[in-house]
């Protein structure tokens, strides 16, 4: 028991750092791209002064201006935004250590979809992200990578192919989680091995008084440009681990599809506004038709219900029956699941008092959001699952 809280308490720590390291990144950068595009020129400015922006935060006013070649004098201290980046990805790859790869036969595999060893899923997990980075490095350095809106395409084709991909080898939490994983390394990778050593080329150059080379600051730009445009799909991708209805049915790769369509325009959205031009509101409604669509597919890929059973057909014996082989393996005092050390989030269903005074849960696990059990991995039927809710609606009596 001491033993599985505390290692409850290190994910939690580690999830609460990478949730505020991930809040200091994404508003660091959305305030960035804000700030730039709100930059405008003014005669009485520096010369080497590409624009201004006043702003009015805690008191006091910011007059910020932004230099493309190199000021006057370097500061002693220059700030430099990589930490935020950094911090995230550390954090977030310990937690996906801690929740998927320690325990991959409860979180990853999902034996109906592929019959993968632990070991076999944790290199394939890893394996991904690394080989994920390289190719979209690779493309973006090609000739495909030439051309922003040829880029976009293929990128975007090869995103849904690898959901495509994830969703037919992982268990469907499993392969949502490296999605995330995936666009979520591409973006620190974008920081840590292109964006930051490329200025650092540029500091030096302009220090020392040379121009440097213009195609470093594109491709910087270039990639800063594919984080912004990540940044709420990643999101979506991390809390959708916690709403099992988004991973559970077999079109749940078409959701994603259509979950990053959706937020790509609700981004282009803000990029227009901070411009100061007149932001184009039909992306509003265009970002709604895939985010319709998205839940549409969720509905579409549950798996056809089997009939209802009669009312008050459906006695306890039944109910406890099921529980006990469906369910009790992970949820009981001492589980008994390989892989679970104590009942997971404290629901314990192993006895009959219990399983009546969590009926209402079990009703919202089982039947109506399908996230229990777990990936199916006890291989419920519909029928059971029919039951279980008739039960409920009788009254849920544990006689
Ligand atoms: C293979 C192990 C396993 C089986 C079998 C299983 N569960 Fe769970 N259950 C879990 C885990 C792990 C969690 C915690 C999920 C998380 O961290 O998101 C959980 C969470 C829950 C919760 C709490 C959800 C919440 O977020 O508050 C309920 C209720 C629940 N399960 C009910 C059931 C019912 C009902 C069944 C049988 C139909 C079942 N479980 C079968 C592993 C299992």
């Amino acid at each position: 028991m001491a033993w599985g809280l505390l290692i409850d308490w290190v994910e939690l720590l580690v999830r609460w750092m990478h949730v505020v390291a991930g809040i200091a990144w994404i508003g660091s950068s959305f305030y960035f791209i804000a700030l730039d595009a709100s930059l405008a020129p003014h005669p009485r400015l520096d010369p080497r002064v590409k624009g201004e922006a006043w702003q009015v935060h805690g008191g006091g006013f910011y007059q910020m201006q932004k230099f493309t070649v190199a000021p006057e004098f370097m500061p002693e201290h220059l700030t430099w935004f990589k930490w935020e980046a950094y911090s995230t990805w550390i954090f977030g790859f310990l937690l996906l250590i801690l929740v998927y790869y320690l325990h991959p036969t409860v979180y990853l595999i999902d034996r109906s979809v592929m019959n993968l060893s632990p070991y076999d899923a944790v290199v394939i997990g890893v394996a991904s992200l690394v080989a994920g980075w390289i190719v979209y490095d690779q493309l973006c350095k090609s000739w495909i990578g030439q051309d922003t809106r040829r880029l976009a395409i293929v990128g975007f084709v090869l995103l849904v192919a690898i959901s495509f991909g994830y969703t037919h080898v992982f268990s469907g939490r499993g392969a949502f989680i490296h999605i995330g994983a995936l666009v979520g390394t591409i973006m620190v990778g974008n920081v840590f091995l292109l964006i930051i050593p490329n200025q650092r080329i540029v500091v030096r150059e302009l220090l020392a008084g040379r121009t440097p080379d213009p195609a470093l600051g594109e491709a910087a730009k270039q990639r800063s440009i594919h984080n912004n445009y990540l940044t709420l799909p990643v999101v979506f991708v991390m809390l959708s681990n916690h709403y099992a209805f988004t991973y559970t049915g077999r079109w749940s790769w078409l959701v994603l599809a259509a979950v990053f369509i959706a937020s790509f325009l609700v981004r282009h959205w803000f990029n227009i506004k901070h411009t100061g031009a007149r932001p184009d509101w039909r992306l509003w409604p265009a970002a709604a038709v895939p985010m319709a669509l998205a839940a549409a597919l969720t509905l579409l890929g549950q798996p056809g219900t089997a009939a209802a059973p009669e009312p008050g057909s459906v006695h306890f014996a039944q109910v406890q029956h099921i529980i006990v082989t469906r369910c009790a393996v992970c949820h009981a005092a001492k589980p008994s699941f390989d892989g679970i050390e104590e009942a997971p989030k404290g629901v314990m269903l192993d006895t009959p008092a219990r399983i009546a005074a969590l009926a209402p849960r079990i009703y919202q696990q089982a039947v109506a959001t399908r996230a229990m059990p777990l990936n199916n991995l006890t291989g419920i039927t519909e029928q059971e699952r029919q039951q279980l809710a008739q039960w409920v609606q009788d009254g849920a009596k544990s006689e």
